[in-house]
């Protein structure tokens, strides 16, 4: 039995990096259906094509949308709704856009920049869960969202990008405490260090090999969006650390 089997999921930020590689793995781990989004439509394409591949007759929605925008952002819950017909399993706030490169320090950050990381990074999450929580309130179900270590310090020219991060941190902890008598986990993951285009757009001087592929942090997304992780909830995890060992049971 495979592990996400029966389950539907909605991945945003699937065109690229780390959530194209969910993408793939949760298709390979059985679920029933995926709605992916992102704002390159010929990207997001060529993973479905990938996907068919490997789930020939894989409910896969294509779900082309900027979520700077809150009107996109509803329109994608609506667009996620009607292709899961009303009963979502996971949902996984992944896409995060990095701001203005380089990286100005605070004192130069351009505001129309500091909105739209926020826009995308922070409000779309905080709007994607309120839309969708009745399709996952029923019969319980998975939310994550992707932080990083940036959302713990402060660090200098991590700007908006930084700070989305704490706010996204303290969203998941209250949606945490709040669904806390559901069927609704909610967890937030920092992938750690990984060969993606932000990062390397990010960091242009450091060497991009000595970063994870993104593939290999997959399994932690896995385990939390199965029912395997029921019992993990309200957590922050680490993908690049010893979790399997604290978070299994038995
Ligand atoms: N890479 C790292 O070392 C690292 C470390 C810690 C945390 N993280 C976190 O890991 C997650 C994935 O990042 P990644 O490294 O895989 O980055 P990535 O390869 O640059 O992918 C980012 C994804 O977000 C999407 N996106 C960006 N702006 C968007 C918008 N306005 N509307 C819709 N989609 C948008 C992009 O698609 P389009 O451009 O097609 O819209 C892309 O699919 C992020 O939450 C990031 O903060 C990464």
């Amino acid at each position: 039995m495979k592990l996400l089997a029966g389950k539907f999921a909605l991945i945003t930020g699937a065109s690229q990096g780390l959530g194209r590689e969910l993408a793939l793995t949760y298709a390979r781990e059985g679920v029933r259906g995926l709605a992916l989004v992102a704002r390159s439509k010929d990207l997001l394409q060529s993973l479905a094509s990938e996907i068919y591949r490997i789930r020939p007759n894989l409910n896969v929605a294509i779900i082309n949308a900027d979520l700077g925008s809150s009107v996109e952002v509803e329109r994608v819950a609506a667009v996620t709704l009607a292709a899961c017909e009303g009963r979502l399993d996971i949902l996984v706030n992944n896409a995060s856009t990095i701001g203005p490169v380089p990286m100005p320090y605070l004192l130069d950050y351009p505001a129309d920049d500091f909105h739209q990381v926020l826009n995308v990074n922070l409000i779309a999450p905080f709007l994607l869960i309120q839309n969708l929580l009745a399709a996952m309130i029923d019969h319980g179900g998975s939310i994550i969202n992707v932080t990083s270590d940036a959302g713990r310090v402060g660090y200098p020219g991590w700007g908006a990008y930084g700070i989305s991060k704490f706010g996204l941190e303290g969203l998941s902890q209250t949606w945490a405490a709040e669904l806390a008598k559901t069927d609704v986990r909610i967890n937030w993951i920092d992938p750690g260090n990984m060969n993606t285009a932000m990062h390397r757009e990010a960091e242009p001087d450091e060497d991009p090999t000595a970063w994870s592929d993104p593939a290999a942090v997959t399994d932690i997304f896995v385990f939390l969006a199965s029912d395997s992780g029921q019992h993990v909830r309200g957590e922050r995890l680490e993908a690049q650390s010893k979790w399997r060992a604290r978070l299994q049971k038995g």
